[in-house]
């Protein structure tokens, strides 16, 4: 593909100017930048501040229906129907090419925001495959394409190559995967059909009260000083980060930066961390939690007439060291019905109640509103969007210049020996989960309690299939290598049918300009985050590469599921974030010390690729899944597919508030994902022709799926619309867009139409 010729290298007087004053250190880069291009075959970089940029959204939607959510590991999770759907958000900044060949591969990142709970390696080792086949092994590669999950708690799961993670899916679902890989694939065909010339400003704000640390005990751990010099971070006493740090993709050329990129702006990246689990673990309904939510509520208001996933504006809300992180606000409380505590505070320390983790949970702020946390999902969104706009309208962005770069290596955690500050030679140790990771969090208790050895077992055919495999007890010298962690889980050593968790991890950076770099990693809790944050940024800043007012953010899950990294002092205290750092004690000091020894390869003129290690094995290819195909559908006798059961109200009109819902004859969803599309319409009689005006994406739709006999094929549709108060008066209907499939032949799709009602 030809891409517009725009680079002018040169740097206008007003840029110049620029520099100086907001942009102090970028001066001092600026000579050896412009003057002398350092590496000939790279084009000399943005340094005028125009870039290349392109965003997409596309659908990543799984089966929404008897497939397990990704996150809170509960096999009773298992989906029923769809809230709002996954989407992934694609944003590539590519450096101008240069100007002697426009067709050369140009400096470039593509990141990935996707609604999913994680990044992984097998859905980025397909999706770098797609990537290369489609665009050339050279434009979007492992070096700078980054995966990075939004961390929410009720997407489709099964999608992981690891074993561990796969337990409560009952192994892997094809689907699912496929959605994710083909889903990133078509919204970075979409951003990359969109690049243009732009520019791109930075700017930071403030979430208050998005977030609570779940884990304060375990922060209090951390030394007295290092806790005092971030007092004022947010959370209670810092023991959270309420900054946000934004980059605006603006439209235009560099010249009038400020005015045209407003004018054009086309969205955003934010960093922000806070757990992904407002919606609870008893929720069925397939969604995409507080990020999934800030983004469509952006888009909405940028792009009011579009349907979700279809706005012409792009908003990242990337998470970040989300570990510690809870988005219920409101601190963790007893459910113990009949119990004198009930009702009261956790035990601080253990999170349990009576002793048990499973009654503690952790309330959103508007815990009264619904049982399920789709309200305060909503609040804990729209405290993300609005933080995100003010940034934005603020009049604080300030121009963001500078080159393109980017830096993957794979490194085996498994024996990982290096070498700590004080001289010290330590390494990582295989991988293995302690006792309190079964305890499970605040946010979501006690799920993997079952791996204990009672018969609790026995409801998992997967586990079934599988515990076999980890009976190896840990050797002395793993026990010994992850003291004081208590192992339950010897992952490390189980490698049959095939690894129960990876052993080689992605160790990636992306650097935008002097905007500054993202740190790539798994869930980092709120002191882990600062520590490796200050440490690269510190070399970034004594390597000269970024100035003293560099943005350097992490962000995460990204790549490989890694699981948790602690600081040293918190691993001690072996809460469950402790027990789920995956390498033991020296986990962080082993990803610090790797991310800087990477910083330098960074600088203009570097030469020579840092080592990697070998990229982790391909597993996919054995995967178990136990998740049985649809068998066939059918009607009820004397029925069809779509025939309404339970009709709208046609008597009286509906008002602003109600709930207006239709029960059709179904079909199991999971034979058509509707990609892209969606299994509900509300259609609103305009000029007497009918325009859908809500699909399933609508945080105030609902579709549910019930299955009412296995033998007969049989199943109910139920779609639901909470009418929202700015809704026009007029004429609806619902509709339902199923597939189904027979005994023999092939599936085939159907519509169910309600009759017409009216808003008044
Ligand atoms: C791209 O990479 C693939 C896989 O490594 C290789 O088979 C193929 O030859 C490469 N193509 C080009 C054009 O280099
Ligand atoms: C609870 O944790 C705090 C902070 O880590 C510690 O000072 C205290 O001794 C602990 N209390 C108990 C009962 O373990
Ligand atoms: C998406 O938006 C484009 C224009 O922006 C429009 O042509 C198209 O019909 C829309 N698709 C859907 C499904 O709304
Ligand atoms: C769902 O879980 C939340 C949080 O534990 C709880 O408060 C609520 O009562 C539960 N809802 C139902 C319907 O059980
Ligand atoms: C270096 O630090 C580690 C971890 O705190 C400690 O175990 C080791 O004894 C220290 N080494 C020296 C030489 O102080
Ligand atoms: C578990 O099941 C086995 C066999 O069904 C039985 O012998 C054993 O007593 C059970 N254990 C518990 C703790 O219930
Ligand atoms: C269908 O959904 C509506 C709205 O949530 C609810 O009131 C109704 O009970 C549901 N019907 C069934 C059969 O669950
Ligand atoms: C619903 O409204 C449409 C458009 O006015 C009309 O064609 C249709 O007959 C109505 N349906 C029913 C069942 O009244």
């Amino acid at each position: 593909m030809k891409l517009p010729l725009v680079s002018s290298l040169l740097l206008s007087p007003f840029d110049a100017l620029q520099a100086l004053t907001n942009n102090f250190l970028y001066a001092i880069l600026a000579p050896t930048a412009l003057f002398a291009p350092a590496s000939t075959n790279k084009p000399a970089g943005a340094v005028n501040g125009q870039y290349l940029l392109g965003l997409g959204i596309a659908d990543i939607t799984g089966p929404v229906v008897e497939t397990n959510l990704m996150g809170y590991a509960s096999l009773g999770q298992t989906g029923t129907g769809l809230h709002m759907r996954q989407r992934v958000r694609a944003f590539i900044v590519a450096e101008p090419s240069s100007p002697a060949d426009a067709n050369a591969p140009s400096e470039r990142i593509l990141l990935l925001n996707a609604d999913i709970a994680m990044g992984d390696t097998g859905v980025r080792r397909l999706l770098l495959a797609a990537l290369s086949e489609e665009f050339g092994n050279s434009t979007y590669h492992k070096g700078n394409v980054a995966l990075v999950g939004t961390h929410q708690h009720s997407g489709v799961g099964g999608y992981l190559e690891n074993l561990l993670p796969q337990i409560t899916a009952l192994g892997l679902s094809r689907q699912s995967l496929d959605a994710i890989v083909d889903g990133c694939l078509l919204a970075t065909r979409r951003a990359h059909a969109s690049l243009a010339p732009g520019t791109l400003a930075s700017g930071t704000g403030f979430v208050s009260s998005g977030s609570r640390n779940r884990s304060p005990t375990a922060y209090l751990a951390n030394p007295a000083e290092e806790r005092a010099r971030y007092a004022d971070a947010g959370g209670d006493e810092g023991d959270q980060e309420w900054g946000m740090a934004l980059l605006r993709f603006g439209g235009g050329a560099a010249d009038n930066a400020q005015e045209e990129a407003h004018d054009a702006e086309r969205g955003f990246l934010s960093f922000f961390a806070v757990h992904g689990t407002s919606i609870y673990e008893n929720n069925t309904l397939v969604s995409s939690d507080n990020k999934g939510m800030a983004a469509y509520l952006y888009e909405a208001s940028e792009d009011p007439r579009a349907m979700p996933g279809n706005a012409s504006y792009v908003a990242g809300f990337v998470q970040g060291a989300v570990g510690d992180t809870s988005p219920n606000t409101l601190g963790a409380f007893c459910e113990s019905p009949g119990k004198p505590y009930n009702g009261l505070t956790c035990v601080a320390n253990s999170s349990t109640c009576g002793g048990a983790a499973q009654q503690c949970h952790g309330r959103g702020p508007a815990f009264t509103s619904d049982p399920y946390g789709f309200t305060s999902n909503a609040v804990i969104g729209s405290r993300q969007a609005d933080a995100a706009r003010a940034i934005l309208h603020g009049g604080g962005m300030k121009p963001v210049k500078g080159n393109v770069r980017s830096l993957h290596v794979y490194v085996d955690m498994s024996q990982h020996e290096f070498t700590l500050a004080n001289g010290t030679t330590v390494r990582t140790c295989p991988a293995a989960m302690g006792f309190s990771f079964a305890g499970g969090t605040t946010d979501g208790p006690g799920a993997f309690d079952f791996v204990q050895g009672d018969n609790k077992t026995s409801q998992n055919p997967f586990w079934e299939v599988v515990k076999v495999f980890i009976t190896p007890a840990p050797p002395p010298e793993q026990i010994a290598c992850h003291y004081p962690k208590p192992i339950l889980l010897n992952t490390g050593y189980a490698h049959e049918p095939y690894e129960w968790s990876p052993r080689t991890v992605d160790v990636q950076i992306l650097k935008v300009g002097n905007f500054g770099a993202f740190i790539l990693l798994c869930e980092l809790t709120t002191m882990a985050g600062r520590r490796i944050r200050e440490a690269v940024r510190a070399e970034l800043i004594s390597t000269g590469i970024l100035g003293e007012e560099a943005h350097v953010v992490v962000a995460g899950p990204a790549n490989t599921y890694g699981h948790y990294i602690t600081t040293r002092e918190e691993y001690e205290v072996q809460r469950y974030e402790g027990a789920s750092t995956l390498y033991g004690p020296y986990t962080l000091e082993a990803y610090i010390a790797k991310y800087t020894d990477l910083v330098p390869f960074l600088a203009d003129g570097h030469d020579g690729m840092p080592a990697s290690d070998e990229p982790p094995a391909e597993q996919i290819s054995k995967a178990i899944s136990l998740q049985t195909s649809v068998k066939f559908d059918a009607a009820p006798i004397g029925k069809h597919f779509g025939q309404i059961l339970k009709d709208v109200v046609t008597t009286v009109p509906y008002h602003a508030g109600d709930t207006v819902f239709a029960e059709f004859v179904g079909a199991n969803p999971r034979n058509n994902l509707r990609l892209e599309g969606t299994y509900l319409s509300v259609d609103h009689l305009i000029s007497g022709a009918w325009e859908a005006v809500r699909s399933d994406s609508h945080p105030s739709t609902i579709y549910r799926w019930t299955r009412e006999s296995t033998i007969l094929g049989t199943s109910t549709v139920n779609v639901s619309w909470t009418i929202e108060s700015d809704a026009a008066h007029g004429t609806y209907r619902i509709r339902y867009f199923g597939d189904s499939k027979p005994l023999i032949g092939s599936i085939s799709p159907f519509i169910g139409t309600s009759s017409n009602f009216t808003l008044a």
